[in-house]
């Protein structure tokens, strides 16, 4: 960890329902480092909900959103960020990310996924409004190598967030 440069971050990536929130929050109280969700931070800029901008202004007017957010989030060291799971798809995201961090992909098979993204609070993620079962088949196909680029990978569907973060703590760099 004391080679991680003081004005770098842990940047979370990863497909929705891998648990980036729930894991940034435990690695942020076991490294005493500020947590930030680039989800939240984009509702409180916008002072909208995710759902209300994709509904009002679409998709790409929330990926600017994003990447504004993004960028601002890095600008400061020693945070644990969240990113939502499209974050990634910008080429110019993922050079910020990498240039401001070490980046971490959260993966899951896709039951998991279903089952996560289908239970709890959910309903919030646009992308997988109607048949959520279907929505994620289709995503996790378009998105097959869109986290390859991340510094490195933990497999998170037979494992708990604290065990996730755990592995993340023994493996930081
Ligand atoms: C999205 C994931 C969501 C949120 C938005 C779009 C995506 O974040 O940013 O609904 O494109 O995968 P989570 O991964 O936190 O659900």
């Amino acid at each position: 960890l004391n080679e991680i440069d003081s004005r770098r971050n842990i940047i979370i990536v990863g497909f929705m329902g891998t648990g980036k929130s729930t894991v940034s929050q435990l690695l942020s109280e076991r490294l005493g480092w500020e947590s930030k969700d680039t989800d939240a931070e984009i509702e409180k800029a916008a002072g909208r909900s995710i759902p209300q901008i994709f509904a009002k202004d679409g998709e790409e007017a929330f990926r600017d959103w994003e990447t504004r957010v993004l960028e601002q989030t890095l600008c400061q060291g020693n945070r644990i960020v969240a990113t939502g799971g499209g974050a990634v798809l910008r080429e110019g995201n993922r050079r910020t990310m990498l240039e401001r961090g070490w980046v971490v992909a959260l993966t899951a098979d896709k039951a998991s996924l279903i089952r996560r993204v289908t239970s709890a609070a959910e309903g919030t993620r646009p992308l997988l409004a109607g048949d959520a079962e279907a929505r994620v088949s289709a995503l996790l196909e378009a998105r097959k190598h869109a986290y390859d680029f991340a510094n490195a990978k933990v497999d998170t569907s037979d494992r708990t967030p604290a065990e996730v973060a755990e592995l993340l703590l023994q493996g930081l760099p």
